[in-house]
């Protein structure tokens, strides 16, 4: 064999090993600090979410902790502006490549941020598959921000004081309006 196609397949061997190692390590890592651990959406439950939202022009979506952003990126494809906050570099990277293969650079886009520094008053559909201390830590300042109408789609896991108006399998929608019950005595009950 050509002793430079050897050292090229080296490299790229060596390279996937690399990102390969790098990807587990920050996924066994990101628990530790008490983060939320990459476990991505089925496409089942992403399909469900975004039929759950309620999509209308001129939404625009945030998804607090994207992953490999298939959920922005499944809104993007109904034509509405969307955008993730993700701490992995490697999953903000691979994101980004696959918005680039779709085409949807002018509709979805991902942050590399942590979601405790998003405003939620840009948005109005955000969603969620976030642990119950991350659910905590983000709800009183969530629901104050967020304009009336707006909606949260959220996988599994619930808030504490939102009361969900609606909750279909295994996806719970909040509904920020005049009529939101927010308040410790309303713990949700669905
Ligand atoms: C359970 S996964 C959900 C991914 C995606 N939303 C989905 O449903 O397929 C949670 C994601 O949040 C990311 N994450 C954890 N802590 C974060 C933080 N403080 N800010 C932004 N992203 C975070 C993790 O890296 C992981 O990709």
């Amino acid at each position: 064999m050509n002793p430079l196609i050897g050292y090229i397949l080296i490299t790229i061997v060596v390279l996937i090993a690399f990102i390969a190692t790098f990807f587990y390590l920050w996924i066994i890592i990101n628990p530790l600090f008490g983060s939320v651990p990459y476990v991505p959406s089925s496409m089942k439950t992403v399909r469900k979410m975004v039929e759950a939202a309620n999509v209308v022009p001129g939404d625009i979506v945030l998804d607090i902790g994207s992953g490999d952003g298939r959920i922005v990126i499944e809104f993007a494809k109904k034509g509405i502006v969307s955008h993730g906050y993700e701490i992995n570099p490697l999953l903000v990277f691979i994101s980004r490549m696959v918005i680039k293969f779709k085409g949807l650079e002018g509709k979805a886009f991902i942050h590399y941020k942590s979601l405790y520094e998003a405003k939620f008053d840009g948005y109005t559909i955000v969603s969620t598959y976030c642990l119950p201390k991350t659910m905590s830590d983000i709800e009183t300042r969530m629901f104050h921000e967020l304009p009336l109408g707006a909606r949260v789609v959220s996988n599994t896991f619930r808030f504490k004081q939102w009361r969900p108006s609606r909750k279909d399998g295994n996806v719970y929608v909040y509904e920020k309006n005049i009529d939101s019950s927010f308040s410790k005595e309303h713990i949700a009950v669905v």
